[in-house]
């Protein structure tokens, strides 16, 4: 006797630590996409999957029901090979915005489809969407059209590209199950395989701002994503950077462009720089655009240095319908009215500056969502005047918090200043990339 499948039964299942079948899998993916399932039963499932895990061929199959909940691009028609960039989640962590046009200013095409803030970390399309008039809802079309004039389009899951993963992410971001290896990588993933990259590079955050605390399951995650994306058919190669501090010196989404575009301007933080030109140039010899590492990382150094990255961002925003003047005016960007400074309690070194701690002052302050519908306050953020290893004297300014309303700042500032700690003696040296797994 066969009986109709109940989402409550396959949420059961799961709850009691069962293995999914694939139809079971479909059925829950299917009623996400096409909206019959409702968010309580589909939050339910995955809170049951945070707590009960999946096993590798349950995460392969989420992953391949996700990528069928739409259509998968075809970009062959589009001559030259197709590499993108992921970030698994974090604070500060705006190298996208500097990759994209480096990578596609180099002679390799970027077809890059990112994902909003997700809990505290911060997210691709919030920042492009601070810039006046952005679109990251481009149709198929264009994205094609882009990435063929230009060799880039920066844009967000459209209705036909995983459109599960983005009822899901959505959920997810509210409803605490975040933090979870195969929800991660199906959700990565479905995306990326469903753009048709040829090659992909994944940042693989690891630390206290990342969503994976420990190396070993950073190690996972990579291994997981790694193991997805070659079964696809996507050279894919990860790597595993510390994400204890936020990288560079801004938080939020209008002060992040401004930095990427300073980046671009040949100047910017030294972490930013040194990740951003990393990835940039896996991603040049991932598309077989330089032989070696020597070349790819000459590649990159000259798109920032003739100002052919920062022209190509110019021309990125300006085909995605946004203000290119931001490009020269800074003052063109949102910028929230008020700012608060939190001081040096007292002199010594900058020993630690919690990023999860900060993210979510960010998001406190309007910068990333409590709910799904809520909107970002593009203008708000966190500038760090220091950072960890910095001397500093009792007293000077170490975090500048940019806030709009006031008891947004009152209940950002218990997060923030519980974030830095300044000790006798400076924090020994942390490298920024950990490990690389192919
Ligand atoms: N990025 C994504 O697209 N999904 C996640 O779950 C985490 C980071």
């Amino acid at each position: 006797m066969c009986f109709p499948m109940r989402a409550v039964d396959i949420i059961q299942k799961k709850r009691d630590g069962g293995t999914l079948t694939r139809e079971e899998i479909q059925f829950f993916v299917g009623g996400v996409t096409s909206g019959t399932l409702p968010d309580y039963q589909a939050a339910a499932l995955l809170m049951a999957v945070f707590f009960r895990g999946m096993d590798p061929a349950e995460t392969a199959q989420l992953t391949d029901a996700m990528i069928h909940s739409g259509v998968t691009l075809d970009l062959s028609d589009i001559p030259g090979s197709k590499v993108d960039k992921h970030s698994t989640g974090g604070v500060g962590d705006k190298t996208s915005l500097v990759i994209a046009p480096v990578v596609a200013a180099s002679g390799a095409l970027v077809p890059m489809m990112s994902g909003r803030g997700l809990g505290h970390t911060g997210g691709t399309l919030d920042k492009l969407e601070s810039i006046p008039g952005f679109r990251t809802n481009l149709s198929i079309q264009e994205m094609k059209a882009a990435v063929a004039d230009l060799g880039c389009a920066l844009v967000g899951q459209t209705t036909d590209i995983a459109p599960a993963d983005r009822t899901l992410y959505a959920l997810r971001d509210v409803t605490g199950t975040i933090e979870c290896i195969p929800l991660i990588s199906a959700s990565i993933m479905s995306k990326k395989i469903a753009e048709g990259v040829d090659a992909l590079v994944l940042d693989v955050k690891v630390g206290r701002g990342a969503f994976m605390k420990s190396e070993g399951d950073a190690r996972k995650l990579a291994q997981t994503l790694v193991g997805i994306g070659r079964a696809g058919g996507v050279n894919t190669q990860a790597v595993i950077t510390a994400q204890d501090w936020p990288l560079g010196r801004a938080v939020g989404n209008a002060n992040e462009v401004i930095e990427c575009l300073e980046v671009m301007k040949g100047r910017g933080p030294a972490d930013l720089i040194e990740l951003s030109l990393d990835l940039s140039a896996r991603m040049l010899m991932a598309a077989g655009v330089a032989r070696t590492r020597a070349d790819a990382e000459a590649l990159c150094r000259k798109a920032i240095d003739s100002g052919s990255a920062l022209e190509k961002f110019r021309r990125i925003i300006e085909r995605q319908g946004g203000d290119p003047r931001v490009v020269d005016d800074y003052e063109r960007l949102p910028r929230a009215p008020e700012q608060h400074v939190i001081r040096a309690p007292s002199s010594g070194f900058v020993a630690q500056l919690d990023a999860g701690l900060i993210g979510r002052a960010a998001v406190v302050l309007g910068g990333g969502r409590d709910k799904v519908d809520d909107a970002v306050d593009p203008g708000v953020g966190i500038i760090m005047k220091a950072t960890v290893g910095d001397s500093v004297q009792q007293g000077d300014a170490i975090l500048e918090l940019h806030y709009r309303q006031r008891h947004r700042l009152d209940a950002a500032l218990p997060l923030a200043t519980s974030a830095l700690q300044v000790a006798l003696a400076a924090p020994p040296p942390r490298p920024l990339i950990l490990e690389e797994i192919f």
